[in-house]
């Protein structure tokens, strides 16, 4: 596959176009952004690590019945993806209160959840993703329709399901997580972007210690191990 000039490049991601005019090449990268990118810093390897971390967990959840965007694995740092139309939609689902969940509602930090919450933040760094419900979709023409919101619902707690259950063999709890859904070409919905430590939260099941990109936000040090050990336990 013929990797061709850059069609976006994000905070964490390149994006490439390739000569099948379907397809794309992601290139992950060592930057780490908080805050709104208001917190910058980079790590060598990162970029490595969430890509073979992402790979795997989308190989899981296509064990398990998800669509997702991915092809293959193209290199350490580089996977050939089906290319969609992003709903512009931050997909966060969370099964612990932490983060700004804690802060908007005042639930205290570590609180088990009754149940997954599915929340949606509009795509859109320059309001700085600001939470907007079913409503506000289908006001900014988000999504097609009711059907389709609740279609989205349906994958995010279905991804929820599998994660948990994985990452509990694991000794690791799955407390949040954001996913990115897009449509295909043929109009499918499918779980596209990563899932890494850069945008999911594990705490260790018996420590409660932060194995992700809390580590660089709240400079808590050895990001990248905490990286190298949710591979590793992934791997595991
Ligand atoms: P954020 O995702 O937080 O808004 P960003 O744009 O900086 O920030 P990156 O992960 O650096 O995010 O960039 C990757 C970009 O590519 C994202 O905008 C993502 O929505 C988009 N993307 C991911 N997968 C696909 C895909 N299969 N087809 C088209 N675009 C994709
Ligand atoms: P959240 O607690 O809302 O974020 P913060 O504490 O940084 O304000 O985030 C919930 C989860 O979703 C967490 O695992 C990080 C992830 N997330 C992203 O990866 N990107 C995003 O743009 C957002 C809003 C959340």
């Amino acid at each position: 596959m013929k990797k061709k000039e850059l069609l976006y490049e994000g905070k964490g991601k390149k994006m490439y176009k390739t000569d099948d005019e379907f397809l794309l090449i992601t290139e992950f990268k060592d930057d780490l952004t908080a805050f709104n990118a208001e917190k910058r810093g980079n790590e060598a390897g990162k970029g490595a690590l969430n890509c073979k971390i992402s790979t795997e967990l989308f190989h899981l959840l296509e064990k398990g019945g998800i669509a997702t965007h991915l092809v293959e694995t193209l290199s350490e740092n580089e996977q050939l993806v089906k290319k969609c139309k992003i709903v512009p939609i931050e997909v966060i689902v969370r099964n612990v209160a932490t983060g700004s969940l804690t802060k908007r509602l005042g639930i205290k930090d570590g609180t088990k959840l009754p149940f997954a919450l599915v929340e949606f933040c509009l795509k859109d760094d320059a309001l700085g993703d600001p939470f907007i419900n079913d409503e506000h979709c289908l006001l900014l023409n988000l999504v097609k329709n009711q059907e389709q919101i609740e279609e989205i619902k349906t994958i995010a707690r279905k991804i929820n399901s599998i994660l948990l259950d994985f990452f509990d063999t694991k000794n690791l709890r799955l407390i949040d997580f954001k996913i990115e859904l897009g449509l295909d070409k043929d109009n499918k919905l499918i779980l596209a972007d990563e899932i890494s430590p850069d945008s999911c939260r594990f705490w260790d099941k018996e420590t409660n210690e932060k194995l992700d990109k809390d580590r660089f936000r709240q400079d808590l040090g050895n990001v990248k191990m905490a990286y190298e050990e949710v591979l590793k336990r992934i791997l595991n």
